[in-house]
């Protein structure tokens, strides 16, 4: 087994590029939200060896990074599924059935309100409007609406995305 000290890794793709967004802005003011939102743009979500190097290069801890994090909803420390499914859980959406809904979605890929699934197929959210409340009630999976939702049509729609 090779027993060398260069611990230096290889960068990878997405090293390189988290390297560019470094270069574009280390030292300016405000630096750590776009930095973060471009991380996760690279990374799908913020792992913890990136919370990390952001925290090298722009020489804020990690706990203030972290915080950050968990403050803002826009921020994943893990990892997201490839398609994202969001409930309504709205006024409109609640009179109209929308917890059947989210309980529909939930049987069908078998996880709860806030979490994805071990393949990373899917993730599963309820949010509080998704400000189409004339189709309630109503989900979204990524940026595709499907409204005058029944619970038995939930599957199916889901089914189709892989
Ligand atoms: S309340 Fe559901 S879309 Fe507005």
């Amino acid at each position: 087994m090779c027993q060398c000290t260069n611990d230096a890794e290889p960068k990878t793709k997405e090293g390189l590029e988290l390297e560019k967004v470094f270069a574009q802005y280390v030292g300016k003011k405000g630096a750590l939200i776009p930095v973060l939102q471009k991380a996760q743009a690279i990374y799908g979500y913020l792992p913890v060896e990136v919370l990390k190097e952001i925290s090298r290069n722009l020489q804020i801890p990690v706990s203030k990074i972290y915080g950050v994090c968990t403050f803002y909803a826009q921020f994943h420390l893990k990892p997201r599924g490839r398609n994202i499914i969001r409930v309504c859980l709205g006024t409109a959406c609640h009179v109209r059935g929308g917890a059947k809904i989210a309980e529909a979605i939930s049987k069908a890929v078998g996880i709860k309100d806030g979490e994805t699934t071990e393949d990373l197929r899917y993730t599963f959210e309820s949010v509080a409007c998704l400000g189409c409340c004339g189709l309630a009630p109503v989900m979204m999976v990524n940026d595709e609406t499907h409204g005058r939702l029944t619970p038995d049509m939930v599957a199916g729609l889901l089914d189709q995305y892989k």
